[in-house]
């Protein structure tokens, strides 16, 4: 059966220092808890591998917040599947609508994202969602369906079924302003459908649906309540143990 999941992403916050400080606060938290759910950290690259000296991997995971669409080379500024594997991380954000919308990351560079983050064992937490004005003219559910089709459905099922996907209405990002418990559940009863019409129902009833956009302590409760919301990928919220430990034990 699928896995729920409460994974933070940092995005570009925290020095080094602050960093380790903050993961060391989360595992210290999780260390006499037993949560209903895996706990992941997606971090800055720069603090990745001195955050793997202070967690205990068997309760809090690791992963980047993106990793290059090439293996090596000349790529200045790049950090490639292998690099990011070789901190000890083992989860991987790919398709943040941050990245799309500021970084020009297309379907097809997503692609190669994920293709280069399997085959380096990394798990691809691939993020999907409409824009304020797709939400408003009625076209999201196709927006996001296409974002699935165009980067993952080239996948066999087999690796198809490393995928965590998270569920972000861009509209809800940053803004404060969540998606309705009811309106994430029927995205990601959407989203598995479109799964099971490319892979089979067993895939999809086995793939996590993470829902992200402002998600915090006194909202996650309802939303996890639902049966298709999976867990959480949350921004804000996971830069204070107290509230992101909040939202772990929503669950
Ligand atoms: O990846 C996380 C999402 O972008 C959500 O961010 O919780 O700050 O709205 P937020």
């Amino acid at each position: 059966m699928r896995k729920n999941i409460v994974a933070g992403n940092w995005k570009m916050n925290t020095t080094l220092q602050e960093g380790v400080a903050l993961a060391k606060e989360v595992n210290e938290a999780l260390k006499n808890q037993q949560p209903k759910c895996d706990v992941v950290i997606c971090v800055p690259f720069t603090h990745l591998a001195s955050v793997n000296q202070v967690i205990d991997p068997e309760k809090l995971g690791l992963g980047a917040e993106n990793c290059a669409d090439h293996v090596k080379g000349a790529y200045t500024g790049e950090v490639s599947a292998p690099m990011v594997a070789s901190t000890g991380a083992t989860y991987v954000i790919l398709g943040h609508s941050e990245r799309r919308q500021y970084y020009g990351e297309t379907s097809e560079t997503l692609k190669t994202k994920v293709n280069l983050a399997l085959e380096n064992n990394l798990t691809p937490i691939f993020c999907i969602g409409e824009v304020l004005e797709e939400r408003e003219n009625g076209t999201y559910s196709q927006v996001v369906k296409a974002q699935i089709e165009e980067a993952l459905f080239n996948l066999t099922a087999e690796e198809f079924s490393k995928i965590v996907l998270a569920y972000e209405p861009v509209w809800a990002i940053g803004t404060g302003k969540t998606a309705t418990a009811e309106q994430a559940q029927d995205m990601h009863a959407f989203i598995r459908q479109t799964i099971a019409d490319r892979y089979g129902k067993e895939i999809a009833d086995n793939t996590s649906i993470l829902y992200g956009g402002s998600c915090k302590p006194s909202n996650a409760a309802e939303l996890f309540a639902k049966p298709d919301v999976d867990g959480g990928l949350i921004g804000g919220a996971a830069l204070e143990a107290a509230s992101f430990m909040g939202i772990v034990t929503a669950f």
